[in-house]
C-alpha cells in the first residue's frame, strides 16, 4: 500500500508515541535522560514499542516530545559514521543493531510544549495526520505488552465493529484498584468486549469488571474533536480517557481486545527492574549467568 492511498477499514498508518511527560517517578535520572531512552538490557523501551508498531503495519512513528527531550527523536536518526566504524572493526552484528531503530519506520516528532496530560499530548498529533487517515494508533512507550500482535488484532476489531478499540488485561480483583477499569458487555468473541464506560482506580468491590486498561489504543480520528470538547481534570491535565468517554456518550462504538499475555510498566523503578530482569533472563549471552547469580543471591 502506498503512503498516499486510503487505509483499509481498521488499518492505520501512524503510530503516536507520547513521550513528553516529566517522568517524575524516575527523578533524578530523568533530569537529563528521558525515561523512554532507559535501556531494557541494551535497547531503549521506545525502540521495543516502535518495533511493535512497525510489526502491526504502521508506516510512521510520530513521537510527541518536548523541547528538553529531543534526544528521544534523535535516537531514531541514522548514524552512518558509527555504523561504518563498527563495520570496519568487523562488528557487523552490532552495526545491524545500531541500524535497526532508524530502519524500522519513518520517524517524525511534534512538540508538546507543556506536560498537560496524555490527552493533550495525543491532541498534538491531530494537525499532522493525513486527510485520509481515519484512525491512529497510540502506544505508551512505558507500557511493554507481550507477546506483540495485539495492535493487529485491534485493527481487525475496528474493521469489524468500527469506532475505536482499546486494549485490556484481565486482572485479579486485588489489582483492579491500580488501574482504569472498563465497564463492558460481552460480544460473541470472548476476547472482545463492548465498552460502556471506564472507572479510574476503583476499589475492588466497586469495579465494573476485571478488565484493566493497557497503553495501546486504536482511535478513530473523531478522538481529536472529542479532545477539544473535554475540560482539564486533576492537575490541569487533559485525560485521554475523558475524550474516549465523550465518544462513548456520543454513540461511537468503543471495544476492547482482552490481551491474554503479559505487560511490564517501565514508568516506575519497580516495573522497570522486572522488565529488565525478564529480558535479561531470556538473553542468549547474559541469561544463564544472571539466573545463577540471582539464585545464589536469593539464598543469602
Ligand atoms: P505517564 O504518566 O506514565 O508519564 O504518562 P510521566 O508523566 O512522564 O511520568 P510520571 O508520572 O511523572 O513519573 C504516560 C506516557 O504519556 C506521556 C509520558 O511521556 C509517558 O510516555 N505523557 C504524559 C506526555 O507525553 N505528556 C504529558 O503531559 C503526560
Amino acid at each position: 500500500m502506498s503512503a498516499q492511498t486510503s487505509s483499509p477499514a481498521g488499518a492505520f498508518r501512524t503510530a503516536v508515541v507520547p513521550a513528553a511527560g516529566l517522568g517524575t517517578r524516575f527523578l533524578p535520572t530523568t533530569k537529563a535522560v528521558p525515561k523512554e531512552l532507559l535501556p531494557v538490557v541494551d535497547t531503549p523501551g521506545i525502540e521495543l514499542v516502535a518495533a511493535e508498531a512497525a510489526e502491526a503495519g504502521a508506516q510512521r512513528l510520530l513521537i510527541v516530545t518536548s523541547p528538553g527531550k529531543d534526544s528521544v527523536a534523535a535516537y531514531f536518526r541514522h548514524d552512518d559514521e558509527l555504523v561504518e566504524t563498527l563495520e570496519a572493526r568487523g562488528k557487523e552484528e552490532l552495526a545491524q543493531r545500531v541500524r535497526r531503530a532508524p530502519d524500522l519506520l519513518a520517524v517524525e516528532s511534534v512538540y508538546q510544549y507543556e506536560p498537560k496530560g496524555l490527552g493533550h499530548a495525543v491532541a498534538q498529533a491531530g494537525p499532522v495526520l493525513g486527510d485520509d487517515e481515519e484512525a491512529v494508533a497510540v502506544l505508551l512507550p512505558d507500557d511493554l505488552v507481550f507477546p506483540t500482535g495485539v495492535l493487529t488484532r485491534m485493527a481487525q476489531v475496528r474493521a469489524e465493529h468500527g469506532g475505536s478499540v482499546l486494549c485490556a488485561f484481565d486482572v485479579p480483583p486485588e489489582q483492579v484498584s491500580s488501574y482504569g477499569v472498563f465497564d463492558v458487555s460481552d460480544t460473541d468473541d470472548d476476547d472482545v468486549k463492548w465498552v460502556h464506560g471506564m472507572v479510574e482506580k476503583p476499589p475492588a468491590d466497586q469495579a465494573p469488571s476485571s478488565y484493566a486498561a493497557a497503553g495501546r489504543y486504536l482511535l478513530d480520528r473523531a478522538i481529536f474533536g472529542a479532545l477539544e470538547r473535554i475540560t482539564p481534570g486533576a492537575g490541569g491535565e487533559l485525560q485521554l480517557t475523558d475524550a474516549v468517554a465523550v465518544l462513548i456518550d456520543e454513540g461511537h462504538p468503543v471495544h476492547v481486545v482482552v490481551h491474554r499475555g503479559g505487560r511490564h510498566d517501565l514508568g516506575n523503578p519497580a516495573g522497570y527492574v522486572r522488565a529488565y530482569v525478564d529480558h535479561m533472563l531470556g538473553h542468549p549471552e547474559y541469561g544463564e549467568s544472571l539466573r545463577g547469580w540471582l539464585n545464589d543471591r536469593l539464598k543469602e
